[in-house]
């Protein structure tokens, strides 16, 4: 089977000689939703930017849909795979709004009434409003300028969206709006992958979780597995989500350590209870002692 994402011992060093990332191997098949988390500076809007084609494996290879980014023309990059940078100010440049995300369709050479409905599709999607389609971008608030910047990838209508920190400067009602269009996205058949320091964020939306550490994968799988690794994390300077922890702190006494929400961790100390196992950690510890 063709994957969507296939990273093969992939290597990368900057001009200045910082080595970036260590032979790292990534599967990622169409249709999933995937998080890259890990401290700063641990690799990931590298691996990100390779995966988009933005930047070219030193060694090893990237490949989309079974074709290596190294032969990919730039338009067959631009519908297979979109990058919305971590700093929405790095990719904005137009003078409206309109333009800025007509920008990728007419780069695909698509006629002004193409590229009008994919605009007005993208802008009904990220919830930007016609008003603000003739104004300047770069004028908008941080929480707009955003979804401009979402939007204008999503005109491409890549098959894979990659956002690098899509809830930063957000508060947490953006967030859900903005995590929730991709999750939409993904429901649509778009192959999602954020990278992001929020892990509630990743808890609700990520199924799958890669662990970056000074540029090596250190974990990589399904969500709830990669949060009970504690040891494995606290090494590579990650906090999983608070009711993760909270589960941790009590998995001597037979809490799973791969609750994800406080929905589970409600359901786990209920159902320790049931077994009575959780009358001795209630008898000794807080609600017994009143
Ligand atoms: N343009 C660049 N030139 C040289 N080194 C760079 C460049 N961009 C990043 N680096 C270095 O490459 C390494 C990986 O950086 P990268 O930006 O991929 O990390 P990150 O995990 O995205 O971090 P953050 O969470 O802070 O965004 C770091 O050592 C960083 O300093
Ligand atoms: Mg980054």
């Amino acid at each position: 089977m063709t994957h969507a994402i296939e990273v093969r011992n992939l290597t990368f060093v900057y001009p200045d000689g910082t080595l970036a990332l260590k032979g790292v191997d990534l599967v990622i098949d169409e249709g999933e939703f995937a998080a890259f988390i890990g401290q700063n500076g641990s690799g990931k809007t590298t691996l990100s930017k390779n995966i988009a084609g933005l930047l070219k494996p030193t060694e090893g290879e990237v490949l989309l849909f079974g074709r290596s980014t190294k032969e990919m023309r730039i338009r067959e990059l631009a519908t297979s795979v979109g990058y919305v940078f971590q700093n929405p100010d790095h990719q904005i440049f137009n003078m409206t709004v309109y333009d800025e995300i007509a920008f990728g369709p007419r780069n695909l050479l698509l006629s002004e009434d193409e590229v009008r409905e994919r605009v007005e599709e993208a802008a009904r999607i990220v919830g930007l409003k016609e008003e603000y389609m003739e104004e300047s971008p770069f004028f908008l608030p941080k929480g707009l300028r955003q979804r401009v910047a979402i939007a204008s990838i999503l005109a491409l209508r890549p098959k894979v969206i990659i956002v690098d920190e899509p809830t930063t400067g957000q508060d947490w009602k953006q967030s859900i709006e903005i995590m929730d269009f991709l999750k939409h996205l993904n429901g649509l058949g778009h192959t999602i992958i954020i990278v992001t320091h929020e892990m509630e964020i990743v808890a609700r939306y990520a199924e799958r979780t890669v662990v970056m550490a000074e540029g090596r994968k250190l974990l990589d799988g399904p969500t709830n597995k990669v949060f009970a690794e504690a040891e494995t994390l606290r090494k590579a300077f990650v906090k999983p989500p608070q009711p993760t922890r909270a589960a941790h702190a009590l998995s001597h006494y037979g809490l799973r350590p791969d609750v994800l929400s406080v929905d589970e961790l409600v359901t786990e100390i209920i159902r320790l209870k049931a077994s009575g196992a959780g009358d001795n950690y209630l008898a000794q510890r807080s609600l017994g002692g009143r």
